[in-house]
């Protein structure tokens, strides 16, 4: 065997020297901080995954984790689902990608608008952040406005206009212009947004929803606020995004038609690509002209590598493989995991929120936990053998099932009940 890089030795399953540790030619860690996303930080050098398979993933200490984690909640099948990587490696042989359309595109757009019979026209980005990015810019030059209503605690992304709802700490570098043009309205506050909006209604381009902020703790915006900002956008010619990046898993035609309430465009992205990178804007024709190419003074809209047919043939099977009663199934699945939790932990001054099969514990009624906390619970969780987002959102796969999803309740809730103990709530 020749000499083989690093990534080959822990493929191999020989000794590795631990990534943290190496530096470029200039002394610094290769990564700022050690880190290739600031989503991946837990507060201490973390472990690195080699392998997954179905609901397991193996990482670089040696630990087999049930993935309730799922790349942020992207992998709907898990990992390395086998008609998802046939589709995927069949894309990828077939020359990865192209400068021209593919076949891929329309059909991924035909599944996606079955299931959003209330909107008419798909365009494919490369992540939920480019999605919400554009459908902004579609609803200002649309209205000809520039304002945008988004609610506290709403994550969208990390483009400018999506960094203004997390508050001070997540704005430096944001131009005042920006920031002066967002409205951030407490969560389901319907008197601010009223009035907010009401005050001004001619500068209002979108109002741009998140109806499970995991940013707020997981909490649910209620229909009422839901259907009043349906009426407002309506009224004042003001365009209504519900941003279903993360949301979309929750019903066949996401929890935007759970909730009853169709929006002017519809953001989407993670489980539509399969496990590979995808963002979607579905809307209304009369807005999505905005972006035909044939139409003159169309803004533009690009990306190298979006539509590409690697995420687009993933993503259709990844669709395929998730027809409504595999979304109940899993949604059920949330429901008693809940359940089975919360009868355990409520008593230790903590709860499961969340909705369907998108679960997070906070210590009970907190609207914001602070990061400590939620890393003391990261590595409770990972201690024993369980897998979810450095924020402890935990999102259930197909691949699970009853007796999984008990064993995902049973650790989850030792793993409260440890950081309860540690650090009780005064
Ligand atoms: C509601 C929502 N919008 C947008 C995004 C950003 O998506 P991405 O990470 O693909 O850029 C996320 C990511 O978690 C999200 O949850």
């Amino acid at each position: 065997m020749g000499t083989s890089n690093h990534t080959e030795r822990i493929l191999e399953g020989g000794p590795a020297v631990d990534p943290h540790l190496r530096r470029g030619p200039r002394g610094f860690p290769l990564l700022p901080g050690g880190y290739g996303r600031s989503t991946y930080y837990t507060g201490a050098p973390s472990p690195y995954a080699i392998r997954g398979e179905g609901y397991r993933v193996w990482d670089d200490r040696g630990h087999e984790l049930i993935d309730a984690n799922n790349n942020f909640t992207s992998l709907i099948h898990g990992n390395a689902q086998p008609e998802i990587t046939e589709a995927a490696t069949k894309a990828i042989a077939s020359g990865a990608s192209w400068g021209i359309p593919n076949l891929y595109e329309w059909e991924l757009a035909d599944l996606l608008l079955s299931r959003l019979p209330a909107l008419d026209q798909v365009r494919f980005a490369n992540s939920g952040t480019e999605a919400v990015m554009s459908a902004i810019r579609i609803a200002r030059a649309s209205t000809g406005r520039e304002r945008v209503i988004v609610t506290q605690g709403g994550y969208h992304g990390t483009s400018e206009v999506a960094l203004v709802p997390g508050g001070p700490s997540y704005t430096r570098g944001v131009t005042r212009g920006v920031i002066n043009d967002v409205t951030s309205v407490p969560l389901n506050d319907i008197e601010f947004l009223r009035q907010a909006i009401e005050a001004a209604p001619d500068s209002y381009a979108a109002i741009i929803l998140d109806l499970l902020p995991n940013r707020a703790g997981l909490l649910s915006i209620s229909e009422e606020f839901v259907r009043e900002a349906r009426r407002l956008a309506t009224r004042y010619g003001i365009v209504l995004i519900i941003d279903e990046t993360i949301s979309l898993r929750l019903g066949y035609g996401g929890l935007s038609r759970e909730y009853g309430v169709d929006p002017d465009l519809l953001t989407t992205g993670k489980l539509i690509g399969g496990g590979f990178p995808v963002g979607a804007i579905v809307g209304l024709a009369a807005l999505m002209a905005e972006v035909d190419p044939t139409r003159p003074g169309s803004l533009p809209h690009g990306g190298t590598f979006s539509g590409n047919p690697v995420s687009m043939a993933a993503g259709a099977v990844a669709l395929r493989l998730y027809p409504e009663d595999e979304v109940k199934r899993l949604n059920q699945l949330g429901d008693l995991t809940r359940d089975a939790v919360n009868s355990r932990i409520l008593e230790a001054g903590w709860e499961v929120r969340g909705r369907g099969s998108l679960l997070r514990a906070v210590p009970a009624g907190a609207t914001k936990v602070d990061e400590a906390t939620q890393h003391r619970l990261w590595w409770a969780t990972y201690e024993r053998g369980l897998l979810g987002s450095p924020a402890n959102l935990l999102s259930l796969s197909t691949p699970m099932d009853e007796s999984i999803a008990a064993e995902i309740g049973d650790r989850l809730t030792e793993a409260v009940l440890k950081v309860a103990q540690d650090s009780p709530r005064s």
